[in-house]
C-alpha cells in the first residue's frame, strides 16, 4: 500500500525476504557465535544439533553460508583492517549485530564470487531488521559502496599473513621457525586444505580411479572436491579421510601384525583404523561418548572390529599392560587451522597453558600401561611448541630412567625430510610439502615423538 494512501507503509519485518537473505543473515549469526562466544565452527554446522536456521536451509544455502563464513574468518584480520580504514570511528559495542554483518558482507565483497550490489542489498536489508543495528542501517550502505567503488585503494598494503593471525600465534611460530617460517604457516592458511584420504592397501590404483596422487605416506590426495560419500570406494570402506600429516603417526609404531594395541583418545578413530588396518587388536579409549559412537560408526563402513571403551584417560586403568600406545592427546588443534580457520580466533594462550598440563597428566600415566620393551607414540595436531617439543622434553626428563627416545627416520614417513627434526621428533607444518618432489604443498600442522619403555 502507498504512503500517498495515507496508510502506514509496510513494517520492514514485514517484507518479502530477498533470495540469499537468510544465508547472510544465519551466516552472520553463526559467525557471531563463533568469534564472540568462541563456540567451535563444526558444532554450529553439525547436522543434528547445530545452528537451527542453518539446519532448516536449503542444501545450496548452506553451502554458502559455509563458504562465506570461511572466507570471514580466514581474512578476519583484514576485513578488520579493512573496516578501520573505513570507519571514521569505532562502532560502539552493543550494536547489535552490526560489525557480523559487515564482516560477512566484505567477505562475499573481496573473497568471493559474489556481485557488490547483492552483498551491499542485502546486509543494509539485515541491518534494517535488528532492533539495535537499524540505527547503523544508512551507515552499512556508506561504508560498503565505499569500499565496492574504492576496492583498490583500500585494501592496498595491507600485511593479510601478518593481520590474519593473532598475535600469540605470529611470535610464537616466528620464536619456533623464524620470520619466513612464520609467514609460510601464515600464507598456508590463507587457502582451504586439500582432501586426502587413507586407504586400506593399493594408494597408486586409488589415486588413479580417484584422479588424484599419491602424497605423504601413501595418502591420496584428491583435486575434486565434492561430498565424500558419493565418492568411489567409499560405502564399501575402501578408504577414510585423513589428513597427510595425521596419517603419519599411527605409521611409527611399526610392524604391529597381531600386537595389543592401545588407541588412547582415539575418537573419531582415523588412526584406530589405521591400526586396525595394520593387523593390530585395538583398544580405542576416549572420554567422549558421542565421539566414540562416531568411531564406532566408522569403523562398522571399514569392516574392523576393535575394543572400544568411554572413560577419561585420568580414571582409566588397563587389565593388562599392552604391546604399544598411541597416545593422541587433546591439544589446541593449531596445526589444523586451514580446515578449521575458528581455531585461530577461538583459542588463546590460556588453552595452551591448560592443555599442556593436560598432556603432562596424560602421558605420565600412560607410561605404565605398555609392556617393558613396548614403544609409545605421543602426537597432537598443534603448531605450539609447549604440546609438542617442550612436552616430550620434559616427559624424558622425568622419566630418564625408564624411557628412551626413539628417533623418527625420514625413511619411515615416506622420505618427507622436512618433517623430521634434528632431535628425531616428526614436525609436520602446514606449509611442507606433503611429497617429496614439493608437488603438493601444505599439510596439517602435526607433532609426534616415539619412546621405548626400558
Ligand atoms: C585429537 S582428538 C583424537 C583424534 C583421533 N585420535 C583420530 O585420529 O581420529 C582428541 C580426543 O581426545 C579425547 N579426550 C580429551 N580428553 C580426554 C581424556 N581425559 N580422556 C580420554 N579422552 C580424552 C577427545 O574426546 C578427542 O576425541
Amino acid at each position: 500500500m502507498s504512503k500517498k494512501s495515507g496508510q502506514p507503509g509496510p513494517k520492514e519485518t514485514d517484507r518479502p525476504e530477498k533470495p540469499g537473505f537468510a544465508a547472510r543473515k544465519i551466516a552472520a549469526d553463526i559467525l557471531g557465535n563463533v568469534v564472540h562466544k568462541k563456540r567451535p565452527l563444526d558444532g554450529e554446522l553439525e547436522a543434528g544439533s547445530g545452528h537451527s536456521g542453518f539446519r532448516a536451509l536449503a542444501g545450496n544455502d548452506r553451502s554458502l553460508v559455509r563458504a562465506i563464513i570461511g572466507a570471514a574468518l580466514r581474512h578476519r584480520g583484514e576485513i578488520t583492517e579493512i573496516l578501520d580504514r573505513l570507519l571514521d570511528r569505532p562502532i560502539p559495542e552493543k550494536t547489535g549485530r552490526i560489525l557480523d554483518i559487515l564482516h560477512v558482507a566484505i567477505a562475499q565483497m573481496l573473497f568471493l564470487d559474489v556481485p557488490d550490489r547483492a552483498a551491499v542489498s542485502l546486509a543494509v536489508d539485515h541491518a534494517g531488521l535488528d532492533r539495535r543495528a537499524r540505527p547503523y542501517k544508512g551507515l552499512v550502505n556508506g561504508v560498503l559502496r565505499r569500499l565496492g567503488r574504492e576496492k583498490e585503494e583500500i585494501t592496498s598494503d595491507i600485511d593479510a599473513e601478518k593481520v590474519n593471525t593473532p598475535d600469540w600465534l605470529w611470535d610464537s611460530w616466528q620464536d619456533a621457525h623464524g620470520a619466513e617460517g612464520a609467514r609460510a604457516i601464515a600464507r598456508s592458511h590463507q587457502s582451504e586444505a586439500a582432501l586426502d584420504l587413507t586407504v586400506k592397501s593399493d594408494p597408486e590404483n586409488w589415486a588413479d580411479k580417484l584422479e588424484g596422487r599419491v602424497v605423504g605416506n601413501g595418502s591420496v590426495r584428491l583435486v575434486r572436491k565434492g561430498a565424500v560419500d558419493s565418492l568411489d570406494g567409499f560405502e564399501e570402506g575402501s578408504w577414510w579421510v585423513q589428513d597427510a600429516a595425521a596419517a603419519l603417526p599411527a605409521r611409527l609404531l611399526g610392524d604391529i601384525q597381531g600386537l595389543r594395541v592401545a588407541d588412547l583418545c582415539a575418537a573419531p578413530g582415523g588412526k584406530t583404523a589405521q591400526l586396525a588396518a595394520a593387523g593390530a587388536h585395538v583398544t580405542a579409549v576416549d572420554i567422549s561418548k558421542g565421539r566414540l559412537r562416531r568411531l564406532e560408526e566408522n569403523m562398522t563402513r571399514l569392516g574392523f572390529d576393535v575394543e572400544t571403551i568411554v572413560s577419561d584417560l585420568r580414571e582409566f586403568e588397563p587389565d593388562d599392560p599392552f604391546d604399544a600406545v598411541l597416545l593422541d592427546a587433546p591439544c589446541s588443534a593449531t596445526g589444523t587451522i586451514r580446515r578449521h580457520p575458528d581455531v585461530a580466533w577461538i583459542k588463546s594462550p590460556y588453552d595452551v597453558e591448560k592443555l599442556t598440563e593436560i598432556q603432562r597428566d596424560l602421558l605420565d600415566r600412560v607410561l605404565p600401561w605398555v609392556k617393558p620393551g613396548g614403544l609409545i607414540v605421543y602426537c597432537t595436531c598443534s603448531l605450539e611448541p609447549a604440546e609438542g617439543e617442550g612436552q616430550v622434553a620434559a616427559f624424558l626428563q622425568r622419566h630418564a630412567e625408564y624411557i628412551r627416545l626413539v628417533p623418527i627416520g625420514s625413511d619411515e614417513i615416506g622420505g618427507l625430510n622436512q618433517c623430521v627434526t634434528g632431535e628425531g621428533y616428526l614436525r609436520c607444518l602446514p606449509s611442507h610439502a606433503a611429497d617429496p618432489t614439493a608437488e603438493s604443498i601444505g599439510m596439517d600442522g602435526f607433532f609426534a615423538a616415539r619412546f621405548r619403555r626400558s
